[in-house]
């Protein structure tokens, strides 16, 4: 198939099982000019290099929030555990709070830290790559954390625009 058709190819992309993370960067209120938390679910994320430590994800040039992403060098990338859907889901919505209800602190460059995560990357950007109707990020790891606890043990995983969970 040639790839003329967008729904197909996304379709076609989803073939490829991921984690779920969701990337949170501080921005502006474009009213007021105060600080912001702004957050998105991405699943585009990947491990890039060790030394030096770099990761990569990739924003939607058309998504709301590439504004305070393109502004913000520091951004927080949480990977997600399985009990985690709803803020997943949140977080790929528009027009909503979605902080709301939600335990989170200031991190590196003011990036928002939610406290639940499997495992959470404290980034500075290193590259920015034109990639066509998305931008590709490359950030330098500050700072990580990772849960060995039980409840965060399993991965919420993404597959044929589905959750699932490990067989
Ligand atoms: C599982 C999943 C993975 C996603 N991955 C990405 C991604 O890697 N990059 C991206 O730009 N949007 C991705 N999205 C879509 C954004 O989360 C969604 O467009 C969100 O509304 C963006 O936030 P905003 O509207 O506040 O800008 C994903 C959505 C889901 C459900």
């Amino acid at each position: 198939m040639t790839p003329t058709d967008s729904k197909a190819l996304r379709n076609a992309f989803g073939h490829f099982a991921t984690g779920v993370t969701v990337v949170t960067t501080m921005g502006k209120d474009l009213e007021t000019g105060h600080p912001k938390p702004v957050a998105m679910t991405a699943n585009s994320f990947s491990s890039v290099s060790l030394d030096p430590p770099l990761v990569l994800w990739s924003i939607d040039k058309g998504s709301k929030s590439y504004g305070a992403y393109t502004n913000n060098d520091h951004f927080a990338i949480h990977i997600l555990h399985s009990g985690q859907q709803d803020l997943s889901n949140r977080c790929a919505s528009r027009d909503i709070d979605k902080f709301a209800g939600v335990e989170w602190s200031q991190g590196i460059g003011d990036a928002p830290l939610f406290d639940d995560f499997s495992c959470r990357f404290q980034c500075v950007v290193e590259h920015r790559y034109e990639g066509g109707d998305h931008q590709i990020i490359v950030g330098r790891v500050l700072d990580y954390k990772c849960k060995t606890d039980h409840s965060t043990n399993q991965p919420l995983l993404f597959f044929k625009g589905q959750y699932c969970d490990v067989a």
